[in-house]
């Protein structure tokens, strides 16, 4: 219930980095803002509280957090009254650094405290706490539909945290051990976002699919998929991100099937290096991969395969790069996020000396997208002639079109044809595509 004795003069503005983890978490903050009274503004400077919900995955994500907090940490001196609080993973990582160069920040908490958000907020109001310690209890707190963002699409946190360590990676340092929300408490958040309108969504989870393993009860992420999908009213369920090594067979069975499962699947492969996967402590050989696409392929014939890939990693050589090179030639990538290796304080990785120099490593980014741009290029170029059902999440009148995705991930486009009335978002609605970029479709809404 809102607190009726908040004045309205209380605002917040949420400002996200970094994953869709984040950008839900930014989510519950504002339910948890909503309730307690607190009005959403989008403009910082009209903002009584400003939450940075921040990402420390790889350096860049600290500098645009850093550099946004530079501005922020200035308003905040004009303006003594402003509430400047500083939450999510760079938070966690970097509290006590954060709180020694940044003295002005109200509050610094972590990914775990969010349920907590309210009460530290009026702790910060009687100047008792800025730096809070962790709390890795279950993810149940979920968000009000209301305060997700707009649209026929929403996230739900399935399991938080991880219990892999590969060698580059701070997540399991920011987000704690890997906890699962029980099967019935995630299939009641479905029902009631599907109640609000919703139509599909994006199940959450460092390793989604090794949802269950750390749970009483037994049910496995392949349970997980057929219980949402006998959630009536709902039409599409996607999940991300999934780990190579806790594939199984129940997972693949329940994509082949769940009707409104999507198909697609993406895998993070990092390396197609076996002596680079080793380094990188992914816990699964090229082949072992390879093995999985195959099942998954055999499975589900029509999906897209999207992935992870980093170069530039301790010890990389040339071999090992073209050996990556090959991998993306192989399994035919419908999409693939691909970063420069970014040491992170605190891993086992960093204490490594044998980085490729800085110019190389560059280059090799450059050559990896090369050769995913056109295998992606190509990909899309095949789809012209062919007819894709797009679920319909935005509405544009002025253009006379739509947009929304297809089964396979892809960004269509399609055109309404004479007077017709363009369908409303969250209709499914066949388009015959007729051309397409790097980044998607376009086409006719038949
Ligand atoms: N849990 C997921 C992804 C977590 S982070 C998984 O294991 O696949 C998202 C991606 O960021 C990773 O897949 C990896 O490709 C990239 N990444 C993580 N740490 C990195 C680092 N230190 N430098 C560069 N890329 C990194
Ligand atoms: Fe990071 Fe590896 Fe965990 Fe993914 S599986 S979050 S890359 S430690
Ligand atoms: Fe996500 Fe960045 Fe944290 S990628 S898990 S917000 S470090």
């Amino acid at each position: 219930m809102p607190d009726e004795s908040r004045p309205l003069s209380e605002t917040y503005y949420i400002r996200t980095f970094g994953c869709q983890m984040n950008v839900h978490d930014s989510e519950r903050m504002a339910g948890l803002m909503a309730e307690a009274g607190y009005r959403s503004v989008d403009d910082p400077s009209l903002a009584s509280v400003i939450l940075v919900n921040t990402c420390t995955v790889r350096d860049k994500a600290d500098q645009k957090a850093l550099s946004d907090l530079g501005r922020l940490r200035q308003h905040k001196k004009e303006n003594g009254s402003v509430v400047l609080a500083v939450t999510g993973c760079m938070a966690e990582r970097e509290q006590e650094n954060l709180h020694r160069i940044m003295p002005e920040i109200d509050l610094i908490a972590g990914p775990s405290q969010v349920r907590n958000l309210v009460p530290m907020l009026t702790d910060v109001k009687n100047r008792q706490k800025v730096l809070l310690g962790r709390e890795y209890g279950l993810p149940e707190m979920t968000t009000p539909p209301a305060q997700r963002g707009p649209g026929v699409t929403a996230l739900v946190t399935v399991q938080e945290g991880c219990d892999k360590a590969c060698a580059y990676c701070v997540v399991p340092r920011t987000r704690g051990p890997e906890r699962s929300r029980p099967v019935a408490a995630i299939a009641d958040e479905v029902r009631e976002l599907v109640a609000a309108g919703y139509r599909e969504v994006t199940l959450l989870g460092q390793n989604v699919n090794g949802y269950g393993k750390n749970a009483a009860g037994g049910a496995s992420f392949g349970d997980l998929l057929r219980a949402v999908d006998a959630v009536e009213g709902l039409r599409r369920i996607r999940f991300t991100t999934s780990h190579p090594s806790d594939m199984d067979s129940g997972m693949l069975s329940a994509m082949r099937e769940c009707p409104k499962v999507m198909p697609h699947l993406h895998l993070p492969l990092q390396s197609g290096s076996d002596a680079l996967l080793s380094r990188m402590d992914r816990g699964y050989s090229l082949d072992h991969y390879r093995g999985w696409i195959e099942r998954l392929r055999e499975a589900v014939p029509q999906v897209a395969l999207t992935t992870d890939l980093i170069v530039g990693f301790c010890g990389e050589t040339e071999e090992d790069f073209e050996a990556t090179l090959r991998a993306v030639d192989e399994f035919q990538f419908d999409g693939a996020f691909c970063f420069i290796y970014s040491p992170r304080p605190g891993t086992p990785a960093h204490r490594w000396a044998d980085t490729p120099p800085r110019e190389i490593s560059v280059s090799r980014f450059r050559r990896l997208e090369e050769r995913l741009d056109s295998l992606i290029v190509g990909k899309n170029q095949r789809q012209i002639g062919e007819v894709q059902e797009i679920l319909v999440e935005r509405v544009d009148h002025s253009l006379g079109r739509v947009s929304g995705r297809s089964p396979q991930f892809r960004h269509v486009r399609g055109f309404g044809k004479g007077s017709r009335p363009l369908p409303e978002p969250g209709e499914i609605v066949p388009v015959a595509i007729r051309s397409c970029t790097k980044a998607g479709l376009e086409g006719e809404i038949l």
